[in-house]
């Protein structure tokens, strides 16, 4: 057993009562190698932000849990060595699907889990959600769950449509289960497509999908049966249009990929939504810069030649959200 507590990492609870009071949100970035942490640590420091670094079943796999554990504990020491005197890192699991993942987790050094028993039916969700938040209390670890089913895919549970989040169940949900925070779904789904084109208009100008709004109106009703408590939102890219231009420019096909527009996260951000996860925003700027590279590098062989120029564009982009979007710059 390694407590989260002697990596130097944090759990959710001051983070988040803090954000929902101040009107901003902490950014959750996926990580699934080294450059990506690099970058999330360098911004997080830059811009003086709490910050968030979760891992899915899928980064686990790929990455090997042990090295991610290490690579967390890395990270706390690498924001010292940047000048940050007193970082506030959470570990965090993404889409945890079981009580055996989160407990081994929670076990290795994670200070916070997502249970993710959205394709559950009700009453099986609570139970779930309860058995982890059990366990994880123990520790003092914080537990995430999620209530409404986002469209596309959640690791291995997929949907072809999104259900919001019924604002009626929540009291009941968060009451009998004891969690600490509640990812819901608005609108908002997975990846670098979020919307057909049937559900948007096009920009006559550019010829851009332009996107539906969310849908605020349940957020509200959310809001005011459960008045500050700390709010999720999964899926929350925005799919910057010059990373996919350049990835098509330099032999990529990404047609039509559309995210959530900024001016939206950007209001979910000062109402009780106080963790926003992004983690195709940093994929397609990595893609970009790397596509560029070697249009314009073909001799170079050398990964450290085209992972710099990633690394740069991914600190950029988590830059760019802290500072224009969540506004969790200047909280620590
Ligand atoms: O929720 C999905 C995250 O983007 C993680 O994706 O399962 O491919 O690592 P992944
Ligand atoms: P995006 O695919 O919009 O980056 O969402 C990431 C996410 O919700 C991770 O849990
Ligand atoms: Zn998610």
């Amino acid at each position: 057993m390694v407590s989260y507590k002697k990596l130097g990492l944090v759990n959710t609870k001051k983070m988040f009562a803090k954000a929902v009071k101040g009107g901003y949100a902490i950014p959750a970035f996926n990580f699934n190698t080294m450059e990506q942490m690099q970058a999330i640590i360098q911004a997080a420091v830059e811009t003086k932000s709490p910050v968030i670094m979760q891992v899915s079943k899928g980064a686990r796999k790929y990455a090997n849990p042990t090295i991610l554990r290490y690579m967390a504990e890395g990270a706390v020491q690498y924001a010292k060595e940047l000048g940050c005197k007193k970082p506030q890192i959470v570990l965090h699991l993404d889409h945890g699907d079981s009580y055996e993942t989160c407990k081994s987790c929670i076990d290795s050094g994670f200070s916070s889990v997502m249970i993710d028993g959205s394709s559950l039916p009700f009453k099986e969700n609570i139970k779930l959600t309860k058995k982890v938040v059990n366990y994880a209390h123990k520790h003092d670890v914080t537990v995430e769950a999620e209530l409404g089913v986002l469209a596309g895919v959640e690791d291995e549970v997929s949907a072809a449509e999104s259900h919001y989040t019924k604002p009626e169940e929540v009291i009941e949900f968060a009451t009998k289960t004891g969690c600490d925070s509640l990812a819901i779904s608005i609108g908002t789904s997975h990846g670098a497509y979020k919307f057909t084109a049937a559900q948007c208009t096009r920009d006559p100008k550019t010829g851009k999908l332009v996107p539906p709004p969310l849908a605020f109106d349940v957020l509200k009703a959310i809001e005011k049966k459960l008045p500050g408590f700390p709010i999720v939102l999964h899926g929350s890219s925005s799919v910057p249009q010059d990373c996919v231009d350049t990835i098509n420019k330099y032999g990529g096909k990404l047609p039509d990929a559309v995210g959530i527009p900024e001016e939206q996260l950007r209001k979910a951000a000062k109402s009780a939504v106080c963790k926003i996860n992004i983690d195709s925003d940093s994929r397609l700027a990595m893609t970009a810069a790397i596509r560029k590279h070697f249009a314009e590098y073909p001799g170079h062989f050398d990964p450290r030649q085209y992972l710099t120029p990633a690394r740069e564009a991914m600190k950029e982009m988590y830059i760019h959200k802290i500072v224009k979007v969540l506004g969790s710059n200047n909280k620590l």
